[in-house]
């Protein structure tokens, strides 16, 4: 187990993470099962996800690793059953898995438009109306979701994913207002860029012509990348914070680098 004394004024709970093979995903797990939660891990590369648990057991954490493909409504049912029938009902989903394919609207793939949709939208949706029963039954609930700032600040060659985030903000919203009185609450994370495997699988010139594209629109002012562990630790107090509000709308940014007086 992890070390309880570090969440003590709560009992362990089960938390699902999407999305949890690599990036942010991986890291909000391991520390969510360092701060003594048992975690239920979901992606599509085994191995990867199994490399995970394997890292989250040799740190003394409690974690359940099973395939789970967001854009399948039959593998989010045997994910989510199979992790009841392990850990218990679940009492956290952070909502986490996503995917960026970029071009221009004109040049894109319809598959790959409709794949960013299914997995960044749909599967958010298809995830909470699977989990929202049990939780509002139970009076209690909290689900997270991984969004961007590009849901209000749209990139060029990121349409398909822009709306998707943009999509995924409102529907945060609307769960709020759905679920107000319920005792299950709603955070959205508005995240700036983060240091992940996001975007290392897109061509080079893809990347290169992506940059120059942002830059006339303001979108790349810097490089820097926060590290995954500051979106780790928002989970963790948005999740310890007092039960007093429904819904919380987060925005982390990296720093820019710090100026130096003395350049010419
Ligand atoms: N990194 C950034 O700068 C940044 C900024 C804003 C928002 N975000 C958001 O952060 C979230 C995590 O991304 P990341 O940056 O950590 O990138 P990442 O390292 O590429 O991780 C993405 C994760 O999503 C999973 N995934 C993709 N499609 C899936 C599917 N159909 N079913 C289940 N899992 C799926 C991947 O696992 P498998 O491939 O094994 O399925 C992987 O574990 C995403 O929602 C992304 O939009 C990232």
């Amino acid at each position: 187990m992890g070390d309880e004394s570090a969440n003590p004024q709560l009992q362990p709970r089960n938390i699902v993470v999407t999305g949890a093979s690599s990036g942010i995903g991986s890291v909000v797990a391991q520390a969510l099962a360092a701060n003594g939660d048992r975690v239920a891990i979901g992606a599509r590369r085994g191995d990867r996800l199994d490399a995970v648990a394997t890292h989250i057991r040799e740190d003394g954490g409690e974690v359940f690793a099973h395939a789970l493909d967001v854009t399948s409504l039959e593998s989010i049912e045997a994910f989510f059953a199979a992790a009841q029938t392990s850990l218990g009902a679940i009492d956290v989903v952070i909502n986490n898995a996503g995917l960026s394919i970029p071009a221009p609207v004109h040049e894109s793939d319809p598959d790959c438009l409709r794949r960013e949709i299914e997995t960044n939208l749909i599967g958010p949706m298809l995830i909470s109306r699977q989990v929202l029963p049990s939780m509002i039954e139970r009076k209690t609930g909290d689900l997270v979701f991984v969004g961007s700032d590009n849901a209000d600040n749209p990139r060029p060659q990121q349409a398909g994913y822009s709306a998707s985030k943009a999509g995924l903000k409102n529907f945060c919203r609307t769960l709020a207002m759905e679920l107000e009185g319920t005792g299950v609450r709603v955070t959205h994370l508005r995240l700036g860029p983060t240091e992940s495997e996001f975007g290392l699988s897109w061509p080079h010139d893809r990347m290169v012509s992506v940059l120059e594209n942002w830059a006339p629109f303001g979108l790349t002012r810097h490089l820097n990348v926060m590290p995954a562990s500051v979106v780790a630790d928002a989970v963790i107090h948005a999740l310890g914070a007092p039960r007093t509000s429904a819904f919380a709308n987060i925005e982390l940014q990296p720093m820019a680098p710090i100026q130096n007086d003395e350049a010419p």
